[in-house]
């Protein structure tokens, strides 16, 4: 497969087309941007360690029955995804409090929810991402009750295996973004990216921020949590 032209360029990746118009590939970026991004910065390494543990991450939830748009990791940065229109919509789990959510609520970071909560964003830079529900997503026509049905069971299913294999590495999924295609045949498959640019992995012991949020709240060790994530993960 042979990239021939960039499709989109977004914050953290580039879409190229290839040769085949059923599939992409994906080059991921060091570059880091936060709050809709007026913070920009680079984190060293970055987009090689999103590119394998977002792979990792899908491998292991295409063995547990989810559909995903990956194909095949080409290099350390660049992967082979089938080729998907997104669904215009970032769905966000939160299992404990943190983020837009503590603030939203007045909940200190931390709280474990009494159950796994569900939220949806329209996917527009220039509206700042809004949050919506289902009954916009139907009036706007962004899903059919039938795929956002289908969303909300891959997302909580989504939830289930990655929380549990997390643990297994000492790591408390406390929330995370995902993003779904629609395939050419009209199938709903996870797609983007599973990374800790999109989520919030605490240590589950020391509650230690293995995540983004180093660089958004300017915590220090970026780089460090990353390589952290990967090592835990890969084993190195
Ligand atoms: P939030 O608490 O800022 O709403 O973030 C919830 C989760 O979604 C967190 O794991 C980070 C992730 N996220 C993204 O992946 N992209 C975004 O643009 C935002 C705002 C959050």
């Amino acid at each position: 497969m042979e990239k021939t032209t960039q499709m989109y360029e977004g914050k953290a990746k580039k879409v190229f087309a290839t040769n085949d118009p059923d599939y992409c590939i994906v080059s991921y970026k060091d570059d880091a941007t936060a709050f809709n991004g007026l913070k920009k910065g680079t984190i060293l390494g970055k987009g090689a360690i999103n590119n394998r543990v977002t792979n990792h991450l899908m491998r292991l939830l295409e063995k547990n029955g989810i559909p995903t748009h990956y194909v095949e990791e080409l290099n350390d940065r660049e992967t082979v995804v089938k080729r998907v229109k997104i669904v215009p919509l970032e769905v966000i789990v939160r299992n404990i409090a943190a983020g837009s959510l503590s603030k939203r609520l007045g909940l200190p970071e931390g709280v474990k929810m009494k159950r796994t909560v569900l939220e949806y964003c329209y996917k527009d830079d220039e509206l700042g991402d809004p949050m919506v529900n289902e009954y916009h997503i139907l009036a706007m026509e962004w899903a059919t009750e039938e795929e956002i049905k289908l969303i909300a069971d891959y997302s909580f299913r989504i939830n289930r295996i990655l929380s549990e294999y997390l643990r297994e590495v000492n790591i408390e999924l406390i929330d995370f973004k995902l993003e779904f295609g629609k395939t050419k045949e009209g199938k709903i498959v996870l797609a983007d990216e599973i990374s800790p640019d999109t989520c919030r992995f605490w240590d589950s012991t020391t509650h230690e921020k293995l995540d983004k949020d180093r660089f958004r709240r300017d915590l220090g060790h970026v780089e460090d949590a990353y390589q952290e994530i990967l090592r835990r993960l890969l084993g190195e």
